[in-house]
Protein backbone atom coordinates (compact mmCIF):
# COMPACT_ATOMS: atom_id res chain seq x y z
CA UNK A 1 0.00 0.00 0.00
CA UNK A 2 2.58 2.04 0.98
CA UNK A 3 4.67 1.57 -1.97
CA UNK A 4 1.51 2.35 -4.78
CA UNK A 5 1.22 5.84 -2.69
CA UNK A 6 5.22 6.59 -2.91
CA UNK A 7 5.48 5.34 -6.57
CA UNK A 8 2.17 7.46 -7.53
CA UNK A 9 3.28 10.50 -5.72
CA UNK A 10 6.77 10.06 -7.21
CA UNK A 11 4.76 10.18 -11.11
CA UNK A 12 3.00 13.64 -10.19
CA UNK A 13 6.11 15.19 -8.35
CA UNK A 14 8.30 14.54 -11.52
CA UNK A 15 5.57 16.83 -13.78
CA UNK A 16 5.20 19.31 -11.21
CA UNK A 17 4.62 23.03 -13.01
CA UNK A 18 4.17 26.55 -11.19
CA UNK A 19 3.40 29.76 -13.30
CA UNK A 20 5.00 32.07 -10.02
CA UNK A 21 6.41 31.68 -7.04
CA UNK A 22 2.90 31.83 -5.19
CA UNK A 23 1.86 28.78 -6.78
CA UNK A 24 5.27 27.39 -6.24
CA UNK A 25 4.92 27.91 -2.56
CA UNK A 26 1.59 26.67 -2.36
CA UNK A 27 3.00 22.97 -3.95
CA UNK A 28 5.77 23.03 -1.47
CA UNK A 29 3.36 22.90 1.28
CA UNK A 30 1.16 20.85 -0.29
CA UNK A 31 4.20 18.13 -0.15
CA UNK A 32 6.74 18.68 2.22
CA UNK A 33 5.12 20.76 5.31
CA UNK A 34 4.57 19.24 8.62
CA UNK A 35 0.88 18.36 7.03
CA UNK A 36 2.25 17.55 3.22
CA UNK A 37 1.39 14.57 1.33
CA UNK A 38 4.90 13.28 1.88
CA UNK A 39 5.08 14.15 5.43
CA UNK A 40 2.51 11.51 6.11
CA UNK A 41 4.01 9.06 4.11
CA UNK A 42 6.81 9.22 6.58
CA UNK A 43 4.33 9.08 9.34
CA UNK A 44 2.93 5.63 7.83
CA UNK A 45 6.54 4.14 7.52
CA UNK A 46 6.71 3.69 11.22
CA UNK A 47 4.31 1.12 10.87
CA UNK A 48 6.18 -0.45 8.05
CA UNK A 49 6.98 -4.28 8.89
CA UNK A 50 10.85 -4.76 9.41
CA UNK A 51 11.58 -6.56 6.36
CA UNK A 52 10.29 -3.48 4.07
CA UNK A 53 11.65 -0.90 5.99
CA UNK A 54 14.84 -0.52 3.62
CA UNK A 55 13.27 -0.74 0.70
CA UNK A 56 10.30 1.33 1.30
CA UNK A 57 12.66 4.13 3.56
CA UNK A 58 14.82 4.42 0.49
CA UNK A 59 12.34 4.65 -1.69
CA UNK A 60 10.75 7.63 0.49
CA UNK A 61 14.40 9.51 0.66
CA UNK A 62 14.18 9.17 -2.77
CA UNK A 63 11.31 10.53 -3.04
CA UNK A 64 11.57 13.27 -0.54
CA UNK A 65 14.79 14.62 -2.14
CA UNK A 66 13.83 14.57 -5.92
CA UNK A 67 10.67 16.71 -4.78
CA UNK A 68 12.87 19.23 -2.87
CA UNK A 69 15.22 19.13 -6.20
CA UNK A 70 12.51 20.06 -8.61
CA UNK A 71 10.93 22.45 -6.35
CA UNK A 72 14.30 24.20 -5.66
CA UNK A 73 14.84 24.13 -9.68
CA UNK A 74 11.82 26.15 -10.37
CA UNK A 75 12.58 28.82 -7.27
CA UNK A 76 15.94 29.32 -9.14
CA UNK A 77 14.24 29.77 -12.63
CA UNK A 78 11.91 32.36 -10.79
CA UNK A 79 14.38 34.34 -9.06
CA UNK A 80 16.42 34.75 -12.23
CA UNK A 81 14.01 36.03 -14.03
CA UNK A 82 12.62 38.33 -11.06
CA UNK A 83 16.54 39.96 -10.87
CA UNK A 84 16.24 40.49 -14.94
CA UNK A 85 13.20 42.19 -14.74
CA UNK A 86 14.84 44.71 -11.48
CA UNK A 87 17.72 45.05 -13.45
CA UNK A 88 18.02 48.57 -14.64
CA UNK A 89 20.53 49.21 -17.18
CA UNK A 90 20.99 53.10 -16.91
CA UNK A 91 23.55 53.42 -20.34
CA UNK A 92 20.99 52.30 -22.40
CA UNK A 93 19.79 54.80 -24.97
CA UNK A 94 15.97 55.69 -23.91
CA UNK A 95 13.02 55.27 -26.31
CA UNK A 96 12.30 58.19 -28.49
CA UNK A 97 9.53 60.45 -26.79
CA UNK A 98 6.66 60.25 -28.42
CA UNK A 99 5.76 63.73 -29.14
CA UNK A 100 2.14 65.06 -29.79
CA UNK A 101 1.26 66.10 -33.26
CA UNK A 102 -0.40 69.32 -34.77
CA UNK A 103 -3.88 69.70 -35.03
CA UNK A 104 -4.57 69.52 -39.28
CA UNK A 105 -6.48 72.58 -38.76
CA UNK A 106 -3.57 74.70 -37.20
CA UNK A 107 -1.36 73.60 -39.60
CA UNK A 108 -3.43 74.34 -42.24
CA UNK A 109 -4.52 77.61 -40.68
CA UNK A 110 -0.78 78.52 -39.94
CA UNK A 111 -0.06 77.57 -43.93
CA UNK A 112 -2.48 80.06 -44.69
CA UNK A 113 -1.58 82.93 -42.71
CA UNK A 114 1.84 81.79 -43.43
CA UNK A 115 0.92 82.86 -47.32
CA UNK A 116 -0.76 86.18 -46.93
CA UNK A 117 2.03 87.39 -44.50
CA UNK A 118 4.30 87.05 -47.17
CA UNK A 119 2.05 89.62 -48.78
CA UNK A 120 1.52 91.87 -45.67
CA UNK A 121 -1.12 90.63 -43.69
CA UNK A 122 -1.20 90.74 -40.12
CA UNK A 123 -3.55 88.69 -37.87
CA UNK A 124 -6.35 90.43 -35.81
CA UNK A 125 -8.51 88.56 -33.65
CA UNK A 126 -12.11 89.40 -31.67
CA UNK A 127 -14.77 87.99 -29.45
CA UNK A 128 -16.07 84.72 -30.81
CA UNK A 129 -19.55 86.20 -28.32
CA UNK A 130 -20.38 88.89 -29.88
CA UNK A 131 -23.37 91.43 -31.07
CA UNK A 132 -25.82 92.00 -33.35
CA UNK A 133 -24.35 95.41 -34.59
CA UNK A 134 -20.47 93.69 -35.30
CA UNK A 135 -21.60 90.19 -36.91
CA UNK A 136 -24.77 91.61 -39.02
CA UNK A 137 -25.68 95.34 -38.80
CA UNK A 138 -22.59 97.02 -39.83
CA UNK A 139 -22.35 94.47 -42.36
CA UNK A 140 -24.80 95.97 -44.60
CA UNK A 141 -27.51 92.81 -43.73
CA UNK A 142 -31.18 93.81 -43.33
CA UNK A 143 -32.83 94.16 -40.00
CA UNK A 144 -34.77 90.88 -41.40
CA UNK A 145 -32.18 89.29 -42.79
CA UNK A 146 -32.70 85.66 -42.71
CA UNK A 147 -28.92 84.71 -42.13
CA UNK A 148 -29.74 86.09 -38.10
CA UNK A 149 -32.67 83.60 -38.11
CA UNK A 150 -32.57 81.15 -35.71
CA UNK A 151 -31.84 78.38 -37.84
CA UNK A 152 -27.99 79.65 -38.47
CA UNK A 153 -27.67 82.07 -35.73
CA UNK A 154 -27.10 81.08 -32.27
CA UNK A 155 -28.26 83.42 -29.73
CA UNK A 156 -26.99 83.85 -26.32
CA UNK A 157 -29.96 84.45 -23.04
CA UNK A 158 -29.02 87.09 -21.05
CA UNK A 159 -30.56 85.03 -18.37
CA UNK A 160 -29.88 81.66 -18.18
CA UNK A 161 -33.33 79.59 -19.10
CA UNK A 162 -35.46 82.95 -19.85
CA UNK A 163 -35.33 83.53 -23.85
CA UNK A 164 -35.72 87.02 -24.88
CA UNK A 165 -35.37 88.74 -27.66
CA UNK A 166 -30.91 89.38 -27.16
CA UNK A 167 -28.78 90.69 -29.54
CA UNK A 168 -25.99 88.62 -27.86
CA UNK A 169 -24.93 85.82 -30.45
CA UNK A 170 -21.75 83.37 -31.53
CA UNK A 171 -20.88 84.68 -34.45
CA UNK A 172 -21.26 83.43 -37.45
CA UNK A 173 -18.61 84.71 -39.88
CA UNK A 174 -14.92 86.00 -38.71
CA UNK A 175 -16.48 88.78 -40.65
CA UNK A 176 -16.92 90.42 -37.07
CA UNK A 177 -13.36 91.09 -36.81
CA UNK A 178 -13.52 93.58 -39.95
CA UNK A 179 -15.79 95.57 -38.23
CA UNK A 180 -13.66 95.53 -35.61
CA UNK A 181 -10.82 96.51 -37.09
CA UNK A 182 -12.21 98.95 -39.52
CA UNK A 183 -13.99 100.54 -36.23
CA UNK A 184 -10.51 101.08 -34.43
CA UNK A 185 -7.60 101.39 -37.21
CA UNK A 186 -7.47 104.11 -40.24
CA UNK A 187 -6.70 103.06 -43.60
CA UNK A 188 -4.62 101.54 -44.84
CA UNK A 189 -5.74 98.51 -43.55
CA UNK A 190 -4.79 95.06 -44.52
CA UNK A 191 -4.98 91.67 -41.83
CA UNK A 192 -6.07 88.21 -41.51
CA UNK A 193 -9.26 87.21 -39.31
CA UNK A 194 -8.60 83.66 -38.25
CA UNK A 195 -11.04 82.05 -36.23
CA UNK A 196 -14.12 79.84 -34.85
CA UNK A 197 -17.36 80.60 -36.02
CA UNK A 198 -20.92 78.51 -35.08
CA UNK A 199 -23.44 77.94 -37.38
CA UNK A 200 -27.04 76.15 -35.84
CA UNK A 201 -26.85 73.02 -37.97
CA UNK A 202 -27.39 69.54 -37.36
CA UNK A 203 -23.81 67.68 -37.08
CA UNK A 204 -23.40 65.16 -40.08
CA UNK A 205 -19.83 64.31 -42.36
CA UNK A 206 -20.30 67.50 -43.65
CA UNK A 207 -21.72 69.51 -41.34
CA UNK A 208 -20.88 70.76 -37.85
CA UNK A 209 -22.43 73.59 -35.76
CA UNK A 210 -19.08 74.83 -35.59
CA UNK A 211 -16.06 75.33 -38.15
CA UNK A 212 -13.14 77.88 -38.90
CA UNK A 213 -12.74 80.18 -41.43
CA UNK A 214 -9.49 83.25 -42.17
CA UNK A 215 -11.24 85.92 -43.80
CA UNK A 216 -9.17 88.81 -45.34
CA UNK A 217 -9.92 92.59 -45.74
CA UNK A 218 -7.51 94.93 -47.34
CA UNK A 219 -8.46 98.90 -47.35
CA UNK A 220 -6.82 101.42 -49.06
CA UNK A 221 -6.76 104.02 -52.05
CA UNK A 222 -7.34 102.68 -55.24
CA UNK A 223 -7.62 98.91 -54.48
CA UNK A 224 -9.57 97.68 -57.09
CA UNK A 225 -11.32 93.93 -58.33
CA UNK A 226 -7.77 92.92 -60.08
CA UNK A 227 -5.86 93.44 -56.82
CA UNK A 228 -8.51 90.78 -55.25
CA UNK A 229 -7.83 88.70 -58.36
CA UNK A 230 -4.29 88.97 -58.23
CA UNK A 231 -3.62 88.54 -54.04
CA UNK A 232 -6.14 85.59 -54.41
CA UNK A 233 -3.94 83.55 -57.46
CA UNK A 234 -1.28 83.77 -55.30
CA UNK A 235 -2.32 82.01 -52.66
CA UNK A 236 -3.73 79.53 -54.66
CA UNK A 237 -0.82 78.79 -55.78
CA UNK A 238 1.59 78.90 -52.88
CA UNK A 239 -1.18 76.78 -51.57
CA UNK A 240 -2.14 74.27 -53.63
CA UNK A 241 0.67 74.31 -56.41
CA UNK A 242 2.34 76.37 -59.20
CA UNK A 243 0.05 74.42 -61.94
CA UNK A 244 -3.07 76.02 -59.68
CA UNK A 245 -5.86 78.08 -62.24
CA UNK A 246 -8.46 79.96 -60.15
CA UNK A 247 -11.88 81.40 -61.45
CA UNK A 248 -14.18 83.72 -60.67
CA UNK A 249 -18.18 83.58 -60.68
CA UNK A 250 -20.52 85.58 -59.69
CA UNK A 251 -22.46 85.95 -56.22
CA UNK A 252 -24.24 87.79 -53.76
CA UNK A 253 -22.95 88.73 -49.62
CA UNK A 254 -24.60 91.95 -48.43
CA UNK A 255 -21.61 93.11 -47.62
CA UNK A 256 -19.23 92.93 -50.88
CA UNK A 257 -20.60 94.75 -54.08
CA UNK A 258 -19.69 92.60 -56.66
CA UNK A 259 -19.29 89.83 -55.01
CA UNK A 260 -17.60 86.03 -55.89
CA UNK A 261 -17.11 82.97 -55.37
CA UNK A 262 -13.91 81.23 -56.21
CA UNK A 263 -12.71 78.07 -57.69
CA UNK A 264 -9.57 76.48 -57.87
CA UNK A 265 -8.54 73.59 -60.74
CA UNK A 266 -9.39 70.58 -59.50
CA UNK A 267 -6.04 69.68 -57.20
CA UNK A 268 -6.97 65.57 -57.66
CA UNK A 269 -7.43 65.32 -61.52
CA UNK A 270 -5.60 68.87 -62.23
CA UNK A 271 -8.22 70.24 -63.75
CA UNK A 272 -10.09 67.23 -65.96
CA UNK A 273 -12.94 65.96 -64.55
CA UNK A 274 -13.07 63.47 -60.93
CA UNK A 275 -15.99 62.48 -58.89
CA UNK A 276 -14.26 64.66 -56.61
CA UNK A 277 -15.03 67.59 -58.50
CA UNK A 278 -17.91 65.82 -59.64
CA UNK A 279 -16.51 65.99 -63.17
CA UNK A 280 -16.41 69.76 -63.34
CA UNK A 281 -12.84 70.13 -62.90
CA UNK A 282 -13.40 72.86 -60.55
CA UNK A 283 -14.06 73.02 -56.67
CA UNK A 284 -15.04 76.25 -54.49
CA UNK A 285 -13.13 77.24 -51.78
CA UNK A 286 -14.03 80.65 -50.66
CA UNK A 287 -16.20 83.67 -50.80
CA UNK A 288 -15.10 87.20 -51.99
CA UNK A 289 -15.61 90.96 -53.49
CA UNK A 290 -15.35 94.74 -53.21
CA UNK A 291 -16.61 96.11 -49.51
CA UNK A 292 -19.78 97.43 -49.74
CA UNK A 293 -19.72 101.45 -49.93
CA UNK A 294 -22.69 101.15 -47.02
CA UNK A 295 -20.30 99.01 -45.06
CA UNK A 296 -16.90 101.46 -45.08
CA UNK A 297 -19.61 104.34 -44.05
CA UNK A 298 -20.95 102.39 -41.32
CA UNK A 299 -17.45 101.51 -40.11
CA UNK A 300 -16.39 105.38 -40.39
CA UNK A 301 -14.20 105.46 -43.40
CA UNK A 302 -14.85 107.41 -45.86
CA UNK A 303 -15.90 105.31 -49.14
CA UNK A 304 -15.18 108.11 -51.86
CA UNK A 305 -11.84 108.01 -50.65
CA UNK A 306 -10.68 104.34 -49.73
CA UNK A 307 -11.85 100.91 -51.41
CA UNK A 308 -11.03 97.52 -50.35
CA UNK A 309 -11.49 93.75 -51.07
CA UNK A 310 -12.42 91.33 -48.78
CA UNK A 311 -12.19 86.86 -48.58
CA UNK A 312 -13.42 84.25 -46.59
CA UNK A 313 -12.22 80.97 -46.78
CA UNK A 314 -13.36 77.53 -44.65
CA UNK A 315 -10.19 76.06 -42.87
CA UNK A 316 -11.74 72.54 -42.99
CA UNK A 317 -12.63 72.77 -46.96
CA UNK A 318 -9.21 73.99 -47.50
CA UNK A 319 -7.47 70.52 -44.89
CA UNK A 320 -10.05 68.12 -47.07
CA UNK A 321 -8.63 69.75 -50.31
CA UNK A 322 -5.17 69.43 -49.06
CA UNK A 323 -5.27 65.95 -46.58
CA UNK A 324 -8.71 64.55 -48.04
CA UNK A 325 -10.35 64.94 -44.88
CA UNK A 326 -13.79 63.31 -45.60
CA UNK A 327 -15.69 63.34 -42.54
CA UNK A 328 -15.99 66.60 -40.64
CA UNK A 329 -16.56 65.47 -37.26
CA UNK A 330 -13.01 63.72 -37.51
CA UNK A 331 -11.37 67.32 -36.54
CA UNK A 332 -13.17 67.80 -33.39
CA UNK A 333 -13.44 63.83 -32.11
CA UNK A 334 -10.05 63.99 -31.20
CA UNK A 335 -9.15 60.72 -31.97
CA UNK A 336 -5.56 60.30 -31.24
CA UNK A 337 -5.25 57.75 -34.28
CA UNK A 338 -6.45 60.71 -36.85
CA UNK A 339 -4.24 62.77 -35.51
CA UNK A 340 -0.96 61.06 -35.50
CA UNK A 341 -1.39 61.18 -39.14
CA UNK A 342 -0.76 64.47 -39.37
CA UNK A 343 2.87 63.79 -37.12
CA UNK A 344 5.33 64.73 -39.63
CA UNK A 345 3.58 67.24 -41.33
N1 LIG B 1 -18.37 86.00 -44.48
C1 LIG B 1 -18.61 85.13 -45.61
C2 LIG B 1 -19.10 83.77 -45.08
O1 LIG B 1 -18.99 83.51 -43.93
C3 LIG B 1 -17.38 84.92 -46.45
C4 LIG B 1 -16.95 86.19 -47.14
C5 LIG B 1 -16.02 87.03 -46.53
C6 LIG B 1 -17.43 86.53 -48.38
C7 LIG B 1 -15.62 88.18 -47.15
C8 LIG B 1 -17.02 87.65 -48.99
C9 LIG B 1 -16.13 88.49 -48.38
O2 LIG B 1 -19.60 82.97 -45.82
Amino acid sequence: MLKDSIQSLMAQVNGIKANNAEELEALRIKYLSKKGEITALFNEFRNVPADQKRELGQMLNQLRQQTEERINELKEQFEAKQAEADKLDLTRTPDPIALGTRHPLSLVKEEIVDIFSRIGFTVAEGPEVEDDKHVYGMLNFAPEHPARDMQDTFFVEKEIGVQKPTDVLLRSHTSSVQTRVMTSQKPPIRVLCPGRVYRNEAISARAHCFFHQVEGLYIDKNVSFADLREALLYFSKEMFGAETKIRLRPSYFPFTEPSAEMDISCNICGGTGCSFCKGTGWVEILGCGMVDPNVLEACGIDSKEYSGYAFGMGVERITNLKYRVKDLRLFSENDVRFLKQFESC
